[in-house]
């Protein structure tokens, strides 16, 4: 099954597996792709939040217990409220998955565009983090820490190489004036590409620059790492890499590819 993000019915499911923190989903086509292969559990963003698969001390030192017990009780389940009322008061339907929504978002209102967004990306963001690993920064393919398989292949094929990737997205999180978010995303044709999207924004919306299915994302809304980080952004986004789980964005990649 090759991936169509013009498609949203395609699009909008993750078929992976389990993990944590993820809402299952069965719906439309994707039901068929489960009866099809029982063995694979098919996902999708719902409109409540899930619980955080780690504690709140998990990602420390890199990113600390009380910025992530701020940022997911707080800010994040702000939006997945408001992303409620929103879906209430515009008559959407909270069964269908969230993506869908998303990939026509510029037919509904500004609230659903903040709050949708808000909720997908941190219900992204926290599935795609995990405890720092002894091998700490992955400076290189091969540690302990960093992409491998068919996730590391098509990052050289797109970007020259893992460091080079790094680099790229390291810049785009740097660079995006603002609040806003990193992505590395699927595009259309199965390339690995990276963008930022301002505000709430990403790649699945119908009015994002670059759309795509995003596989990593990185918050560098002020409310991610203020508390521990300042305003020294750069360290945080040089941090982030300690703690990423690269068998989840596999497993995303793996899901938007196949
Ligand atoms: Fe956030």
């Amino acid at each position: 099954m090759k991936t169509n993000p013009s498609n949203p019915s395609r699009r909008e499911f993750l078929t992976t597996t389990t993990k944590a923190g993820l809402t299952v989903g069965l719906l439309g086509t994707a039901f068929s792709d489960l009866l099809a292969h029982p063995h694979q559990q098919v996902v999708g963003t719902g409109f409540t939040q899930t619980p955080l698969p780690y504690a709140y001390t998990a990602l420390e030192p890199h990113i600390d217990a009380r910025t992530m017990e701020i940022h997911y009780s707080k800010h994040a389940a702000a939006y997945a409220s408001n992303l409620r009322d929103a879906a209430k008061e515009e008559g959407v339907d909270t069964a269908q998955p969230l993506e869908q929504v998303l990939g026509s978002i510029s037919k509904y209102s500004a609230k659903m565009r903040n709050n949708g967004g808000g909720h997908y990306n941190h219900e992204l963001f926290w599935s795609i983090l995990g405890a720092p690993t002894e091998g700490g920064l992955p400076t290189a393919a091969g540690t302990p820490n960093a992409p491998e398989g068919a996730l590391l292949k098509a990052l050289k094929t797109s970007f020259g190489s893992y460091e080079a990737f790094v680099s790229q997205f390291e810049t785009a999180a740097k660079t995006r004036f603002g609040s806003g978010w990193a992505w590395l995303l699927v595009d259309a044709s199965g390339k690995l590409v990276v963008s930022s999207t301002p505000n709430q924004d990403n790649p699945l919306m119908d009015i994002a620059e670059i759309k795509g299915t995003p596989i990593l994302g990185l918050d560098v809304w002020e409310h991610a790492y203020y508390l521990h980080y300042q305003n020294r952004r750069p360290d945080y986004v040089t941090a982030f890499w300690k703690v990423v789980n690269w068998k989840a964005v596999a497993d995303r990649f793996a899901a938007a590819t196949t």
